[in-house]
């Protein structure tokens, strides 16, 4: 049997992961600055991961959400003390698109309204109600189609208003830092007036931290920055450093019961397990501080570049725009300087994922790398 081929590949088979490095069957070291799509946070096989993960699957490694399972309560305290953000309620299930799927969910229970806003540009997943609210009509298939979503422009404020007016909108759904549509972003003034109309029309903002959350961007959640207070907030990638685990923090004016929402392997032992010692070497290790600072190496190395047209993102979320499509680039980095490195939805744009691991000396050979190609 063959697999279903969707996905375009490289030639390159990882089998071992060491913190910012991925090494072929045959040995050959690459330096790893697209984190599997943003996902290895603490970086490959961390010891701490390791060891957790490994005491976890020996005791008990899946039970069921019909149990106590003390770890989520102890995954949702951590996450609110980490994160700051207090008095929320977590929900657990598995990946990114699952997590926005249930946030739209749960705004359209809580408010009894029907259609989404979201951005152009966005991406949110390939589950129903997410790839319907991600502008690419390449994804969306006609089943999905039967979701009502109004997309609007990042920033344009007066369309948000005119169509949360209509009050038939249960949720505006944003990326803060646009991910796959190549690190865009607005102004703290839009974000701000945003969250604003969504509360005068009774509408639950929901902020897509399913890549830049945990971390990524040097705040525990991007949409920290602008001083939000989203009434869900989906996560996933960097949570689990390639365990799948999503989840979403709800505000405590939503309220639960029972059956609402629902997942078999959201939330099992192992998965929290995962979660725990990421957040754990996070803090440990001043990770978040670390991506910062890094960032801002980056940048500053980044700006005498040749044929560089912009440098987008934050943090270790980073966008390097040229004047020119970057396929042919990104495959010298990859085959010549064995460096991996990540594409956007706009063609001449490089994305910057790395582990929040990352040092001075990883970024130097990157620039290197990047210079002798130029
Ligand atoms: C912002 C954002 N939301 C949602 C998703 C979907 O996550 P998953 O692939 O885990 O379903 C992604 C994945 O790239 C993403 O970048």
């Amino acid at each position: 049997m063959s697999l279903f081929n969707v996905y375009p590949l490289f030639d390159i088979t990882p089998v071992m992961g060491k913190d910012m490095y991925v090494y072929d069957e045959k040995g050959t070291e690459y330096l790893d600055l697209y984190g599997g799509h943003a996902v290895i946070s603490i970086g490959h096989s961390h010891p701490k991961y390791v060891e957790a993960i490994s005491f976890q699957v020996e005791k008990l490694g899946f039970y069921s959400n019909a149990i106590q399972n003390p770890l989520q309560e102890k995954l949702a305290e951590r996450i609110v003390t980490v994160s700051g953000c207090k008095d929320y309620q977590l929900f657990l299930c598995s990946s990114g698109a699952e997590a926005n799927e249930n946030a739209l969910k749960l705004a359209s229970f809580h408010n009894g309204k029907r259609k989404i806003l979201a951005f152009k540009n966005s991406f949110h997943g390939r589950t129903s109600a997410a790839v319907a609210a991600t502008d690419d009509s390449k994804i969306v298939a006609p089943l999905n189609t039967q979701h009502e979503v109004d997309f609007v422009d990042l920033g344009d404020l007066n369309s948000v208003e005119n169509t949360l007016k209509q009050n038939e909108t249960c949720a505006v759904i944003i990326e803060c830092i646009q991910g796959v549509g190549g690190l865009d972003q607005s102004t703290t003034e839009f974000y701000q007036g945003l969250d604003r109309l969504c509360k005068t029309y009774n509408t639950i903002l929901i902020a897509d931290e399913v890549q830049s959350g945990f971390g990524r961007t040097g705040d525990f959640f991007a949409f920290q920055r602008h001083g939000l207070q989203p009434e869900i907030i989906s996560m996933a990638k960097g949570m689990g450093n390639g365990f799948p685990i999503g989840g979403i923090l709800i505000h405590p004016s939503i309220k639960a019961s029972y059956g609402l929402l629902g997942t078999t392997f959201g939330g099992n032992h192992l998965a929290c397990a995962a979660s725990l010692a990421v957040l754990e070497v996070l803090e440990g290790e001043k990770l978040m501080e670390n991506a910062s600072k890094m960032a801002d190496y980056f940048v500053e190395k980044a700006k005498d570049l040749p044929n560089l047209k912009s440098i987008k993102g934050r943090g270790l979320m980073l966008g390097l725009e040229f004047d020119f499509p970057v396929a042919e680039l990104r495959k010298k980095l990859i085959h010549q300087h064995k460096i991996f490195t990540g594409s956007a939805k706009n063609p001449n744009l490089i994305r910057i994922l790395p582990p929040l691991t990352i040092q001075k000396n990883h970024i130097d050979a990157f620039f290197e790398a990047l210079k002798s190609e130029l």
